[in-house]
């Protein structure tokens, strides 16, 4: 188990980071510390990306299972072709395009890549994040980042420094508070060693993105999938794992808008009736319908970047208020809607309805 640590949390200006406080986070990556700090997407918990024994910390204080391989972080172009054996013409093309971003493009792994980073697979995925504070980190660490979102194993990612400190705090050495992070959803996870090209994660650049730059591009039939699909271990092993789980039993109603309203509330009256603490996780547009439950809207239908940036915030809210039961409504799978969604299912673990 990971021993107590004291944690210290500085917070850090998100368009100028101050020099002394990136120094003093740096310096505890190089000596082979674990360091949470804010992306674009969610929080990461970083640690030396070559440095076996410290990425094995970051397993240990996520209590995360050691086959899911963690991605890469770099500041500069440069180091991908000292992580990567291979860089087919499709990747440099999605680096000039989407980086920094949040894209994570999956490479063949060279061997300065320790084992426990890629989980023992024989790729690797780098990226590299629009984020100031990470950028600096990374920079003035003068090494690779290895870094998952900063949750606990299974608990939705963070989007704020607070959730960070909920789940890790007296696990880790530095928490680099700049503020919510911008996207509220993580990168897009698209694998190169495959032809097409395979989106094995939908996130924060959008498969409609990816298509207009490479013409022909896969989505992992796991990453849209309205049920479990059993994953290839040699795939991502990521897909396999329970994921952004709230505490509360999870519904998603999916289909056309007024009939998930009306599906909505009448499980809503159904579980209230039950003597349940009921959540419902609505739209702008449908926040007004239910006079029923603890209600909470992601955003406007309209702007599915206002969800994507809300979605995980609300899942813990929705923990922290102690309901028994999260009612959400689906949402279209266009742009960012596929990232959202694929978040949704997961949390409520495939317990999806159909409203007709
Ligand atoms: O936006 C993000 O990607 C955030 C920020 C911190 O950068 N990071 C993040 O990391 O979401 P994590 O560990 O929570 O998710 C990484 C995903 C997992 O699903 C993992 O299985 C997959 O990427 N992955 C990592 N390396 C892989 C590899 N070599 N092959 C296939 N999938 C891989
Ligand atoms: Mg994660």
């Amino acid at each position: 188990m990971s021993e107590a640590r004291r944690t210290i949390i500085l917070k850090v200006d998100c368009e100028k980071p101050e020099r002394k406080k990136i120094e003093l986070a740096a310096d505890v990556i190089r000596r082979g510390g674990l360091v949470a700090f804010p992306t674009e997407t969610v929080y990461g918990l970083g640690a030396n990306a070559l440095n076996s024994e410290a990425v094995r910390n970051i397993y240990l204080a996520k209590m995360r299972p050691m086959d899911n391989p963690i991605i890469v972080h770099v500041a500069r172009r440069e180091d991908v072709y000292r992580l990567a054996i291979e860089v087919p013409e499709e990747a440099e093309k999605l680096m000039r395009y989407f980086w920094p971003g949040p894209l994570t493009l999956i490479l063949k792994a060279s061997e300065i890549v320790p084992r426990i980073t890629t989980g023992g697979l024989d790729t690797v995925a780098i990226r590299m994040p629009r984020h100031k504070v990470a950028l600096a980190l990374i920079e003035a660490s003068g090494t690779p980042i290895a870094a998952p979102s900063a949750n606990l194993a299974g608990r939705p990612s963070p989007t704020m420094a607070e959730h960070v400190i909920q789940d890790l705090y007296g696990r880790i050495d530095v928490i680099l508070d700049a503020g919510p992070t911008n996207i509220g959803v993580e990168s897009t996870v698209i694998d190169l060693t495959f032809n097409p090209p395979q989106i094995l994660r939908p996130g924060g650049v959008t498969y409609e993105e990816l298509k207009s730059v490479l013409g022909k591009v896969r989505v992992h039939p796991a990453a849209v999938s309205k049920s479990e699909v059993h994953i290839e271990k040699a795939r991502s092993p990521g897909l396999k794992y329970r994921h952004y789980a709230p505490k509360a039993e999870t519904i998603v109603v999916e289909g056309e808008f007024d009939a998930i309203v009306k599906k909505v509330m009448e499980l809503a009256r159904k579980h209230i009736g039950e003597g349940k603490r009921v959540g419902i996780l609505a739209t702008d547009e449908s926040l007004r319908e239910y006079g029923l439950g603890v209600v909470k809207s992601m955003g406007s239908r309209s702007d599915l970047s206002s969800i994507a940036k809300n979605l995980f915030k609300l899942l813990r809210e929705f923990d922290d208020e102690g309901v028994d039961i999260i009612i959400a409504e689906g949402l279209p799978q266009d742009g960012l809607g596929l990232a959202v969604m694929n978040r949704l299912r997961k949390a409520a673990g495939y317990n999806i309805i159909e409203a007709k």
